[in-house]
This record gives C-alpha cells, sequence and structure tokens, in this order.
C-alpha cells in the first residue's frame, strides 16, 4: 500500500508540473483593455496552478487504481469492506475547505477591487431583449443619448445597469473581463475603467433563444475628446430626426436583432426580410390586409410562416409584450416602410401545420 501511495505521489508530481506550465501558457483570453483585466488575468492562473495539480492527483488516483487493483482472473468477491478513518475523513474535508475558502477570499478582494466607488463615473443603461442591445447614456448637459453601438472613453470609469424586455441575457465584454447576467424584473450592475482603445465585442453569454448566437454588437473605445463629439453630434441627430415611434419600438423590442428593415438601418437574417414586404405579401395571403398580415405576424408568429424559416424562429409572446397602442404604432410603421425599398423576394408563405 505504501509503495502504491508513494508510485502514484511521483506521478503527480511529474505530471503536474509540465501540465500546470501548459495551462499557463495557453492564450484563454483575448489582449485585455481594461485596468481589472490583469487582476482578473493572475486571478485565473493562481486557479490554474491550484486546480491543474488537483485535477491530475484525481486522474492518477482513479486511473492507478482502475489499472493496478483490477480483478485479475480467479479473484472473487470484493475484498475486505473498508470504513470508519477520522483521521483521513478530517483531512480530505479540510483541505479543500481551506481551498475554496481561500480562493473565495481572493475572488472576492478581485471583484471589491473592480467595483469600488470612482469619482465621475459614467453611467450607462443597458437594455437587452432578443436579440440585441441598446444604450443609453445619462451625460450632463443635455437629454439621454440612445444608442445600438456602444461608444466608451479611454480611461474614464463607467458604471453599467442592465435590464431585461424578456428573459436572461448575459453582458460579457471578453476584453473588459466583464461579465455579469441580465435578469428580467431587477436591475444588475457592472462597471470597468477601458484602458486601450478599439473596437471589440459586445457578447450575449447566456442561451436566450434562436437568435443567442447573433445577439453581439460592437463597443468602441475612442479618446475623451472624440467621445464627447460623438455625444455631441447623436445630440443633434437626435434633435434633428423627427421622432419616429415606430422605429422606436421595432429597434428597442429587439425586432431589428432578426429582421432585415432598411428604415431601421438593421440587416439581420435570423428572420425574414421586411423590406419589400408590401409588395409580396399578397401572395402570401391575400385574404387578409397587409395591416393585419402584419399586426397578426407580430402577435402570433407561428400562424403564417414564411417558407425557409423555423415556425418557432420568433418570440410568440410579442401580444403581451407590447401594449395595444404600440402595436398599433408598430403596425402602422412596417406597413409604411416595409415597402419602399427594393426588397428580396422571399417566396411563398404556408400555414404552420399545413402540408410542406
Ligand atoms: Cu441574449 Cu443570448
Amino acid at each position: 500500500m505504501r509503495k502504491a501511495a508513494l508510485q502514484m505521489g511521483v506521478i503527480v508530481l511529474v505530471a503536474s508540473v509540465p501540465l500546470t506550465a501548459v495551462a499557463l501558457l495557453i492564450d484563454w483570453f483575448p489582449e485585455p483593455a481594461s485596468t481589472a483585466a490583469d487582476d482578473v488575468d493572475l486571478l485565473y492562473d493562481v486557479l490554474l496552478i491550484i486546480s491543474v495539480p488537483i485535477f491530475v492527483l484525481v486522474m492518477t488516483v482513479v486511473i492507478y487504481t482502475v489499472v493496478r487493483f483490477r480483478a485479475r482472473p480467479g479473484d472473487e468477491g470484493d475484498g475486505q469492506p473498508i470504513h470508519g478513518n477520522v483521521r483521513l475523513e478530517i483531512v480530505w474535508v479540510a483541505i479543500p475547505t481551506v481551498l475554496v475558502t481561500a480562493i473565495s477570499a481572493y475572488a472576492w478582494v478581485v471583484l471589491d477591487n473592480q467595483e469600488d466607488e470612482r469619482p465621475d463615473t459614467m453611467q450607462v443603461n443597458v437594455r437587452a431583449g432578443q436579440f440585441a442591445w441598446r444604450f443609453e447614456y445619462l451625460e450632463r448637459g443635455g437629454p439621454p443619448v440612445r444608442s445600438n453601438e456602444l461608444y466608451l472613453p479611454k480611461g474614464r470609469p463607467v458604471e453599467f445597469s442592465l435590464r431585461s424586455v424578456d428573459v436572461i441575457h448575459s453582458f460579457w465584454v471578453p476584453e473588459f473581463r466583464i461579465k455579469q447576467d441580465v435578469v428580467p424584473g431587477i436591475v444588475t450592475k457592472t462597471q470597468t475603467i477601458p484602458d486601450r482603445e478599439g473596437d471589440y465585442n459586445v457578447v450575449c453569454a447566456e442561451l436566450c433563444g434562436l437568435g443567442h448566437s447573433t445577439m453581439r454588437q460592437q463597443v468602441h473605445v475612442i479618446g475623451r475628446e472624440r467621445f464627447a463629439g460623438w455625444i455631441d453630434s447623436r445630440r443633434r441627430v437626435l434633435a434633428a430626426a423627427t421622432p419616429e415611434p415606430g422605429r422606436e419600438i421595432f429597434t428597442s423590442y429587439g425586432c431589428a436583432g432578426c429582421h432585415t428593415l432598411q428604415d431601421a438601418g438593421s440587416a439581420a437574417d435570423t428572420g425574414p426580410s421586411l423590406d419589400g414586404l408590401a409588395e409580396v405579401y399578397d401572395k402570401r395571403n391575400p385574404r387578409l390586409s397587409l395591416r393585419d398580415y402584419i399586426r397578426q405576424s407580430t402577435v402570433d408568429p407561428q400562424a403564417l410562416v414564411v417558407r425557409g424559416f423555423r415556425p418557432d424562429g420568433m418570440p410568440a409572446n410579442y401580444g403581451e409584450q407590447l401594449s395595444r397602442a404600440e402595436i398599433d404604432t408598430l403596425t402602422e410603421y412596417l406597413a409604411r416602410t416595409s415597402g419602399s425599398s427594393s426588397g428580396r423576394e422571399t417566396a411563398g408563405l404556408r400555414p404552420a401545420s399545413g402540408p410542406r
């Protein structure tokens, strides 16, 4: 028994060193772009240094035992039953307890540093909805600024307040090393200080529906002066633009995450294109008016499914998410804008339950 323990000990020592080294050499994360990134990466390395040898230890004991103590021809029964070894039990409870407590304390310190209150923190509201992000800036000197793309000034702390309009999403910017769940009904927060200019991805890291993989947008980290200029120009654009409540609904409830519509600046293709809809809709169902067709497709998307698209592709709860007035506004908007451009022919329609 002693010899077996010694052999396993040697295997663990010899295998742990190169495997830990390999784990540390792998680039697990993209190039860092926030002040917290170094701390997070160091924490991750420490976790590797602790967990790789433990993994090697467990695998060594398992594999060694299976090979060395396997049943051989002529072996009968299970051998002597073993139970009750107080010293061993204390050891295998105490070591994991100490390790996990120490790791938790260290991780807590790293997170606490990242969440320090800082002067001059910029507030950004993030609204997540299937399958798009919307950003709203509450900056001094003017009305709130809304945008589908996230612009951040380099070097300035920013706090994100995250809200969901439907299901659970997760706000993840790998380069900033931040990830925070976005949960319907509560406001979650996360913060960062971007410290490198560049374009990175805002990625949804929680499976949230068919378009989950398309739920990514850009974050642009730019110089402070350029950022101030961008805020000003957004304000001018928003002030000059005639308010278009229909477009607002279309983009803020995530329609733009799946459907192409030139007027709303979207080019997604998870769902059928809405450009040119007015030209093709009556081939799909001559008995409905364009407006009734749009309304039905919004609240009951499975009633008529465009060929080539999945019947369950669109959330079926817009009838509850949107008020009656919002549905009217959206219908009017789509009826007005969807006929204007040279839409692609999207082929015929079939009842969801009918023959293919
Ligand atoms: Cu939102 Cu995945």
